[in-house]
């Protein structure tokens, strides 16, 4: 299984850094990008201890860690996964998926080493994990396609306004269009989950390390939609035209730090 992975280069310096954060309950997002490949390294150790001390103090850190990850991912990353696939399936899945860690981890708090089903119950928690990361992480996972799924549909929305400046026309029925991309602002950055940076992909590495600055170009977009929403309401086409400017130009801003050329 596992096994060979606790010998793997061990973060050392980076693990004690998650460790302190994780006390002290700061930059939760940043948690998440050492989180995995942390966890899994516990779960091979975890395989090969043969003393219940040591058993117990790893299985306490595999829960604990898991425990605010669950927590960071259905906070942050699932609202904007389903708000930019639409994908009902795969997030109530993933959600599903958590309940099922969420007890199994329960449980190993609730009972020790001693106990008959200890290493199964970790053993069975690990094949969770594996599998759960596996979506996540493998190219093409359920973030990098929320990604693709909800910059098109954003595109298409922008697309839309663009035909309505050009062609002057009235732009009232566009309101709820422009409402969209603003929330699309607001939920982009959460898509950028550490690990979904393989494979398919044009985000720059920046994009899963820089998470404030992300959420700040978000919020940038979200402000210029908002303009071009109320334009709109207003059926205010010369405002509308404005807006319409800053709303490419916040497009193009996090493009060019945040998306390959
Ligand atoms: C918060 C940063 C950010 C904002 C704001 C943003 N984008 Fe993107 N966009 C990205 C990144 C990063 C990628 C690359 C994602 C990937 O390939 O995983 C991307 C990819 C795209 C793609 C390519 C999708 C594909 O199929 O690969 C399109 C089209 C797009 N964006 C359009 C837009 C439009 C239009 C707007 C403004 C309404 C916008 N984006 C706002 C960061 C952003």
């Amino acid at each position: 299984m596992a096994r060979g992975k606790a010998k793997s280069k061990s973060k050392s310096k980076g693990r004690a850094r998650t460790a302190s954060r994780r006390a002290r309950g700061m930059d939760a997002v940043a948690l998440l990008k050492a989180d995995h490949r942390q966890v899994e390294q516990w779960f091979g150790q975890f395989e090969k201890a043969r003393d219940d001390q040591r058993k117990l103090e790893l299985a306490t850190n595999i829960c604990n860690a898991l425990k605010v990850h669950t927590t960071i991912e259905e906070e942050i990353f699932y609202p904007a996964f389903l708000e930019a696939a639409q994908d009902e399936d795969i997030h109530h899945e993933a959600i599903v998926e958590h309940d099922g860690a969420k007890k199994l981890i329960a449980e190993i708090e609730a009972s020790g080493p001693d106990d008959d089903f200890y290493d199964a119950k970790v053993s069975v928690l690990s094949e969770m994990i594996k599998h759960h990361v596996k979506e996540e992480e493998q190219p093409g996972g359920m973030f990098a396609e929320a990604r693709k799924a909800g910059m098109d549909l954003v595109a298409a929305n922008v697309g839309t306004a663009k035909r309505a400046v050009d062609a002057k026309d009235d732009v009232k029925v566009l309101k709820g269009l422009a409402e969209a991309v603003a929330a699309w602002g607001k939920a982009a950055p959460g898509l950028f989950v550490p690990g979904s940076d393989k494979g398919d992909t044009k985000a720059l590495p920046v994009a899963f390390s820089d998470h404030d600055g992300l959420v700040k170009a978000g919020m940038a977009l979200n402000a210029a939609a908002l303009k071009l929403s109320a334009a709109a309401e207003a059926n205010d086409k010369a405002a509308f035209a404005t807006a319409f400017g800053e709303v490419g130009a916040a497009c193009g801003g996090c493009h060019r730090t945040y998306r390959a050329r």
